[in-house]
């Protein structure tokens, strides 16, 4: 089933946010790429793109953090789930992907974009805010 982002998931920082749902938009590709028996192109194609926006994005967001100046501990956990997630995306580019791969793939991707905002970048959220208007 394909994601939806909705405003449970903003983070209250806009450009995030804008990110988060292209991020959405690739992954829903990936899945209809799927649907639409076009395996070859989510793997050639569309996981690649993936793979791209998910270092912009976080790099967007590193740059956030690194103008943070009492995070808690904020931002060496959320470095480490981004480097965790990275690490699993290159693992994943560097091997064929069956077919009956792509299913799976796409609740592991969905599951943990969800669990990242909704945990992780919504902190991060809270925190720039607090940071911009003390
Ligand atoms: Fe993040």
């Amino acid at each position: 089933m394909s994601l939806k982002w909705s405003t449970a998931m903003a983070t209250g920082v806009r450009q995030i946010d804008l990110q988060h749902q292209e991020l959405i938009e690739i992954i829903n590709g990936l899945e209809a790429a799927h649907v639409a028996g076009e395996t070859g192109r989510a793997v050639a194609e569309i996981l690649p793109k993936l793979a791209a926006y998910v270092m912009f994005h976080f790099g967007t967001e590193e740059a956030m953090m690194a103008s943070l100046e009492h995070d808690g501990g904020h931002v060496a956990a959320h470095m480490n789930e981004h480097r965790e997630f990275a690490e699993r995306m290159k693992q994943l580019a560097g091997r064929p992907l069956a077919a009956d791969e792509l299913p799976g793939l796409v609740t592991y991707l969905n599951g943990w974009l969800v669990g990242h905002i909704m945990h992780t970048d919504r902190e991060l959220g809270a925190l720039v805010s607090r940071h911009a208007d003390p």
